[in-house]
């Protein structure tokens, strides 16, 4: 048989493929890398437009407390050592704040780091794990990532369906963990207390339920700290990334019984949140004046945009957060043609909704800006 370079190049190549490192579990192969909002930069490059508005990652555009700067300042001749692996002020900060023991905090490199954490700490491959369908797309990943069984419950009306999940659980038995964002990401849907509570009083209670609450601030009802003294299996998960405009420094903490917290302590990396987190988080959160300021200018903006994507015709689902889901035919042409002329929102095909679009409310500017361009488009001005 004649031997070519390229078929000896391929032989190559199939020993190569057959030497590679494989995953510790075949659902990593199932994993699709994050995909994050564009970055400002990159459409600058990319489409060399200079005025850029994002509206993609659901972070906040009027910044963060200027406490913040003060505190980051503080900090700078230290940079040399290591932060406080315990974080002790900024989980004083926090025990005051949340009226929670200092023992049953733990940080994380922003949240999605406690998520990861969680998952690892308590979920193996034999057990399953159930969330909704459109919930945050980072429980599917951390669930494969342990080579664990995820169970995606069907929403309803785009909310998560508390009775399908609890029943997801009952026929489920070696389910170990329920994620539940409230209000959700990429929908802004909130869950009422009185249907949680009911639905965690229901699970047996080896099940961990986490509940997320990045966007809490944002939607003071949706604050179920209270679980936490009824129930030892509830962990709740908040950030810093949001409201309190700290996405670029990655803060969150967790809540939870304390021999929960020091199973969390134990997998944590050491430092995993850096000395200037830490300092501008316990800045951040005693400046509690910033975030009403905060939460009422998202609400009036959040009613603004309500009002226009009515007039554009546009529906939209009603949202408890800093973002809304407008649905829109052809989502992914409007996305490219606002990147386009310098407005980045959140396409969602990749949460199963190719006819939607996620757009983070914005600064009065930013939003009409988001509009005009929206509605040039849709009108082919
Ligand atoms: C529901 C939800 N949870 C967690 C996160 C993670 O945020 P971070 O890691 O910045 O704290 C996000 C970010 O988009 C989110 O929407």
């Amino acid at each position: 048989m004649q031997s070519t370079e390229s078929s000896q190049a391929a032989a190559n190549n199939k020993d190569q493929v057959l030497s590679q490192p494989t995953p510790a579990y075949d659902s990593i192969l199932e994993l699709a890398p994050y995909q994050t909002g564009k970055p400002v930069e990159e459409l600058t490059r990319e489409y060399g437009v200079s005025d850029v508005v994002k509206l993609a990652s659901n972070e906040n555009p009027m910044g963060c407390s200027p406490y913040v700067t003060l505190a980051i300042t503080e900090q700078l001749g230290q940079l040399a050592r290591y932060p406080d692996g315990n974080g002790y002020y900024l989980k004083q900060g926090i025990a005051d704040f949340t009226g929670i023991n200092i023992e049953c905090i733990t940080l994380g490199n922003g949240s999605n780091d406690l998520l990861d954490i969680l998952a690892r700490s308590f979920v193996g491959a034999h057990d399953a794990v159930v969330y909704s369908q459109y919930a945050f797309v980072v429980y599917s990943m951390v669930t494969k990532m342990q080579g664990a069984t995820g169970i995606e419950v069907p929403a309803q009306r785009f909310s998560h369906d508390l009775a399908a999940m609890g029943q997801a659980v009952a026929d489920n038995a070696n389910t170990k963990m329920v994620f539940i964002a409230n209000p959700n990401n990429p929908t802004g849907t909130q869950l009422e207390r009185a249907d949680l509570r009911e639905f965690i009083a229901s699970l047996p209670s080896s099940v961990l339920v986490v509940l997320d609450e990045a966007y809490i601030e944002y939607s003071p009802k949706s604050n179920n700290r209270a679980l936490l003294d009824e129930f030892d299996n509830v962990v709740i998960v908040r950030t810093f990334s949001k409201a309190y405009g700290l996405a670029g420094l990655r803060i969150g903490y967790a809540l939870s019984s304390a021999p929960v917290a020091d199973l969390l302590n134990r997998i944590r990396q050491p430092f995993n949140v850096s000395r200037i987190g830490l300092a501008a988080a316990a800045a951040s959160l005693a400046d509690q004046d910033f975030i009403e300021q905060v939460r009422l200018t998202n609400e009036e903006q959040m009613r603004w945009l309500e009002k226009q994507f009515d007039t554009l015709g546009l529906g939209f689902v009603n949202s408890h957060a800093n973002f809304i889901m407008v649905e829109i035919d052809d989502a992914a042409d409007i996305y490219q043609a606002l990147l386009e002329q310098g407005v980045i929102v959140r396409p969602l095909a990749s949460y199963g909704l190719p006819n939607w679009l996620r757009i983070t409310v914005g600064l009065a500017e930013d939003n009409m800006r988001l509009i005009d361009t929206l509605q040039s488009i849709l009108t082919n001005d």
